[in-house]
């Protein structure tokens, strides 16, 4: 291949972006917090989703499985699991729903305890060998901040274990008031847009 095919080429290793959507509404504030977000992403980027709705996760029934061996007992996550591990960019979209997350993304987020288990029963140095940069995203009904800020302090222990960091957040307030969300809209383009610049 001449330098110039190779200038040109598509980037085959591109960024991996793993999209974890917690919402119900397909055309809801979140939603359309996530499309702004996905929107500007780097153009190499490679996305998958992972619709929490559609896929409502098992909860972790704390069986232990993972204390003993490498992986969960059930196997509805396997295929998550291999795009967890792979990817560079986790992106959490969620609605607030009574100061936590919503209840099937709460089950994913109880089964990332396999990490845990391999880290802290297992010994595992670093259970998920690709460090990760991730992004919350957040809607939520009252016109207080501090909702979403709740989910942060939630996720960002099990972020550890999945060798993650949260590089930021969006908290958007105010949609049961159907209060205007273009500047959150342009926070979460802004986010996906500072990947580039990395
Ligand atoms: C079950 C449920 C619980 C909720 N709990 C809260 C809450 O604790 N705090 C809050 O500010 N809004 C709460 N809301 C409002 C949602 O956060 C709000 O409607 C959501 O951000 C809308 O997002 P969407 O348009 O993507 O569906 C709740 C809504 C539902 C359905």
């Amino acid at each position: 291949m001449c330098a110039n095919t190779a200038r040109n080429a598509p980037l085959n290793n591109g960024l991996k972006v793993l999209a974890v959507l917690g919402f119900p509404n397909s055309d809801g504030t979140t939603a359309k917090l996530l499309d702004s977000f996905l929107a500007s992403l780097p153009v190499n980027a490679e996305v998958e989703r992972y619709d929490c709705y559609k896929n409502s996760p098992a909860p972790c029934n704390d069986c232990r499985y993972c204390h003993y061996a490498d992986g969960c007992a059930y196997p509805d996550l396997d295929n998550f699991y291999q795009n967890l591990e792979n990817s560079d960019v986790l992106v959490f979209a969620t609605p607030v729903y009574n100061l936590s997350f919503p209840a099937p993304l709460k089950a994913l987020i109880d089964r990332m305890q396999r990490y845990w288990a391999a880290r802290f029963i297992r010994g595992v140095r670093k259970p998920i060998k690709l460090k990760k940069q991730a992004f919350l995203i957040t809607s939520c009904g009252s016109d207080s901040q501090k909702e979403g800020e709740m989910l942060e302090k939630q996720l960002k222990p099990v972020l550890t274990i999945l060798n993650a960091t949260l590089t930021e957040s969006i908290h958007c307030a105010g949609a049961d008031y159907n209060r205007p969300i273009e500047d959150c809209i342009k926070a979460a383009a802004k986010a996906a847009e500072r990947l580039s610049q990395q």
